[in-house]
């Protein structure tokens, strides 16, 4: 079966209902690069401050590569996971060295900066350069296994693997809008508990929804 048709709506509701971040009206790769270390394990809402003022004190991969790490950690202070601001210091000197402070294009190589994993590297990589590798976090294992009401279990090591390819039968071309779209639907619609299943744009085609077992899915063994 062809389920592309997914994709295409969720880059319509997107297009339409996409959040207004300060992070959507650019494609710098540096700022598309910190937002999603930021926002990957804090929630808009509590870090957009932070973020904003990050910006502004280092506005681009040279500046904070010359930043002393103390100043770096003070602009991170209340955000938590201090590694992330240590580790985007580190790859920022790394952009410096390895790219001559021009930002990678290539997923290969934004997956070898310190601190990036294929989440970042395929969310800067879509957004920023057209790269067509899904952004794959627990909003798509949440929303995926709800649309396939399908059973994968989200705590094997394979799931990223696996989603990745049930991602890959609904993609657009428009992988990084997309990829935000899924970002969106997953936080703002797809909800872990009470989702707004009334308002979501592909409920027409979400399996769980039709089956009243949407609290069923993701499935996941540990915790
Ligand atoms: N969380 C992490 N990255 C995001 C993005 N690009 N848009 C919305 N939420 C996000």
């Amino acid at each position: 079966p062809d389920f592309r048709h997914i994709g295409n709506r969720l880059l319509e509701w997107y297009r339409n209902n996409a959040r207004d971040l300060p992070f959507r009206q650019t494609k710098d790769p540096y700022k598309i690069w910190i937002c999603e270390i930021v926002f990957q394990q804090t929630r808009i809402s509590q870090g957009l401050n932070h973020y904003n003022n990050f910006i502004k004190r280092f506005p681009d991969v040279k500046t904070l590569a010359e930043a002393e790490e103390n100043e770096v950690l003070l602009y991170w202070k209340g955000l938590g996971y201090y590694s992330r601001a240590i580790n985007i210091h580190t790859a920022a000197q790394q952009i410096m060295d390895d790219y001559q402070g021009i930002f990678p294009s290539q997923y290969e190589d934004i997956l070898k900066l310190k601190g990036v994993g294929k989440y970042t590297a395929a969310a800067v990589s879509s957004i920023c350069f057209g790269g067509k590798m899904p952004a794959v976090d627990g909003n798509f294992y949440r929303v995926l296994s709800r649309l396939f009401a399908d059973d994968f279990d989200v705590s094997n090591s394979r799931a990223f693997t696996y989603f990745s390819e049930l991602a890959a039968l609904i993609m657009p071309e428009n992988v990084g809008d997309f990829n935000q779209a899924m970002m969106d639907v997953g936080s703002e619609i797809c909800k872990p508990k009470n989702p707004l299943c009334g308002e979501c744009p592909v409920n027409d085609d979400c399996l769980a929804f039709s089956l009243q077992k949407t609290s069923d899915y993701p499935v996941k063994s540990k915790k």
